[in-house]
């Protein structure tokens, strides 16, 4: 099993994301950590921990950083609805997930501590991953790679050129994609034809436990419209991890923009290498939508 950390804000897709990586047979889920995200770190960390209460998983969670580095906190609410996860009305856990230790340095303890490296895989905007490099950087030696959700290689959602995960922590990003590790980014140009429709949603409902939670969740998931779609974007770094093969990856220099006046928050991705840095991630360009699905209905089906 390859031994994994998430770094995560949920967030419905981030609800799906888990829930496929949780139950996955491939995957050894170490640690949960929370960051502020599309809501408020109280609120993603008490997500995640109803989260796990449903899928009965005693994974521990260790809560991260409550604002980005620089920016001021901006939220995902018109997406994920007030409380991040709005829609399904949950059990309230019978016990704490909390462990007593901030995200960082619960990260820091379980990578010194495994004796194969770690794959990070951080699904919200990167604050703790950037405070982690930055306080711990002998972290970096066993760390196997970070597969993250972020970024566009054109268009954005929550600006111009910006994807969320990024602009929410422009700087943390940017600490990131310069750490010389060996980094995937999952970002909008997949997460955009990672697409659940109607009749898919509609199978969930009565699949299992999760699946009727999962349902619920999306009749709310940008407002309750599903006619175009609704884009599992989180997910879309976990079938990086398990199916790699559904993906076209382009591997190139990456940098994040802090200060354009209209594109602050941005990747920039220099295919054509003009600006002659060596590359530092490989990028995933395209997905195969169908092998997704198929992946995605397959997966959720060995859940709770
Ligand atoms: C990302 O932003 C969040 O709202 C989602 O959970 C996902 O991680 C997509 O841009
Ligand atoms: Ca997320």
């Amino acid at each position: 099993k390859r031994p994994i950390i998430i770094d995560t804000d949920p967030g419905i897709d981030d609800a799906v994301a888990l829930a496929i990586a949780l139950f996955s047979e491939e995957l050894d889920v170490r640690l949960i950590t929370t960051v502020a995200g599309n809501v408020g770190l109280d609120k993603v960390t008490y997500n995640a921990e109803r989260l796990l209460e449903l899928f009965q998983k005693d994974i521990p969670v260790a809560m991260g950083a409550s604002e980005p580095l620089i920016k001021k906190r901006i939220e995902a609410t018109n997406v994920h609805g007030d409380s991040g996860m709005g829609g399904y009305e949950f059990a309230e856990p019978t016990k704490s997930y909390l462990i007593n230790e901030n995200a960082v340095n619960a990260m820091r303890r379980v990578i010194m501590e495994s004796k194969e490296p770690i794959t990070l895989v951080p699904i919200g905007p990167l604050t703790n991953i950037a405070l982690l490099l930055k306080m711990y950087p002998e972290v970096k030696e066993n760390i196997a790679e970070i597969v993250l959700m972020g970024g566009s290689t054109g268009r954005g959602n929550a600006g111009v050129m910006a994807e969320y995960n990024i602009f929410a922590d422009p700087e943390a990003a940017k600490i990131v994609f310069s750490s010389k590790l060996p980094l995937v980014m999952v970002g909008l140009d997949v997460g955009w034809k990672a697409l659940v429709y109607p009749e898919d949603s509609q199978k969930l409902k009565d699949m299992n436990k999760t699946g009727s939670m999962i349902y619920q969740l999306f009749q709310r998931y940008r407002g309750g419209s599903m006619k175009t779609g609704l884009k599992m974007y989180d997910s879309c770094a976990i079938a990086y991890l398990l199916k790699p093969e559904m993906f076209t990856v382009e591997e190139t220099f990456v940098d994040i923009e802090l200060n354009g006046s209209m594109t602050a928050g941005c990747t920039v991705v220099d295919f054509k290498g003009y600006l002659g840095q060596e590359n530092n991630a490989k990028v995933c360009t395209d997905i195969d939508p169908d092998m997704f699905k198929t992946w995605f209905m397959e997966s959720l089906a060995k859940c709770n």
